[in-house]
């Protein structure tokens, strides 16, 4: 049976900050959903990170169906009228539109979906990360699909070792999607000279040399839509796993670097990623960033109940170690890689300061 896997995500307003929507807000989301989806979708799940909620639905409409967008748009205008009543900040703040044009792409909330024929046992992995941006998702995903020191099952696995194609997009070309296809193992270096730059090229996402889909990564760049700064790029991810593709422990196992990325306090800083449990909020300079994993299998389109990656011993580890370097970094300040380049800077303040003082320069004489 072919599937279509569509997860949309939005930040529609949340309690005390960027930290985490209210229960109503979710609630609203949720039976929205269930009410005017019941005869679109063959199941979903309504989850927060941060202060984004992440509608994950199944169904037999393929990839960017306007009913399907249109549900998701609509739940989250209706979750805003919420937000605003009971006066969360930033209410409505992905979306960027006024009026829904077919598609949610383009219009403030991250979109990834994936249709294929689903095995006898279908386990998959759904992502969401807040306070950074889809470049998040590079190097966890290099080395689930590409480096045997994560994943031995390029090694151990001849379905593995055959490799897989990247699909990595071009964030900052904004006349239409700039992609370029490498596949592994012959253009490894290739692919890491592009991944290296999470802010520019990010990975949309991962097939293997059959062509199945393999993983998917939401690509929006909100401040390239809006023209301003108007929160982080929070990126969603759905991957699947086992068999032809690495194991759920191999993919989880790409996250236990806590890798710096670009976010945090204001979308401007470099801070490690902290892999969370489901429906964590933020704290720590308004992070750090954050990333949740849920598990799934999915038959004939019903998703299992869910299962948090993140919520293991192990991981109390890794969040203890995401710490200490989050605030190695943080004693930094605003010096040199504590924050990002100036091109990233995504308030306008910093932006005007040196504009303002550019006049003041004097050159002085040789
Ligand atoms: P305000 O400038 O509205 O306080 O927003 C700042 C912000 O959201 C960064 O956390
Ligand atoms: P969000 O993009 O998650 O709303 O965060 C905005 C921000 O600036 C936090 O400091
Ligand atoms: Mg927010
Ligand atoms: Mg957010």
């Amino acid at each position: 049976m072919k599937i279509t896997l569509s997860v949309i995500k939005a930040d529609i307003g949340s309690i005390g900050g960027h930290i985490k929507p209210s229960k109503k807000l979710l609630e609203t989301v949720r039976n929205y959903v269930a009410d005017i989806g019941s005869s679109l979708l063959k199941d979903f799940y309504v989850s927060s990170t941060g202060d984004d909620i992440a509608i994950l639905m199944s169904h037999t409409k393929g990839k960017g169906n306007p009913e399907i967008h249109k549900l998701a748009w609509d739940a989250f205008l209706k979750g805003t009228d919420v937000a605003k009543k009971q006066g969360l900040y930033g209410a409505g703040q992905d979306l960027l539109k006024s009026s829904f044009s077919g598609n949610v792409k383009g219009m403030g909330p991250a979109v990834c979906e994936m249709e294929f024929e689903e095995r006898p046992n279908e386990p998959f992995l759904f992502f969401a990360a807040d306070k950074t941006e889809p470049g998040a998702y590079n190097l966890p995903l290099y080395l689930a699909f590409a480096d045997p020191m994560n994943t031995p099952g390029l090694l151990l696995s001849p379905d593995l070792s055959n490799g897989v194609n990247f699909h990595i997009m071009d964030v900052n070309y904004t006349k239409g999607d700039r992609v370029i296809s490498l596949s592994t193992p012959q253009d490894i270096y290739k692919i890491a000279a592009l991944l290296r730059d999470n802010e520019r090229f990010v990975v949309e996402s991962v097939t293997t040399k059959k062509g199945e889909i393999a993983a998917v990564v939401s690509t929006t760049r909100l401040h390239n839509i809006a023209g301003k700064y108007t929160g982080k790029d929070d990126p969603v991810m759905l991957v699947r796993v086992q068999k032809q593709f690495p194991a759920t422990g191999e993919v989880l196992a790409a996250f236990s670097r806590a890798h710096f990325v670009g976010g945090g306090m204001r979308g401007s800083h470099n801070v490690p990623l902290t892999p969370v449990k489901n429906n964590s909020p933020t704290s720590y300079f308004d992070g750090p960033p954050l990333v949740s994993s849920t598990a799934f299998c999915v038959q004939k389109g019903k998703f299992t109940e869910a299962i948090d990656g993140f919520d293991h011993p192990f991981w109390d580890y890794i969040r203890l170690k995401a710490s200490r370097k989050a605030f190695e970094m943080r004693e930094q300040g605003f010096s040199g890689p504590a924050m990002l380049p100036y091109s990233e800077l995504e308030y306008g303040g910093i932006v005007e300061i040196l504009k303002g003082l550019d006049k003041r320069f004097k050159i002085r004489k040789k």
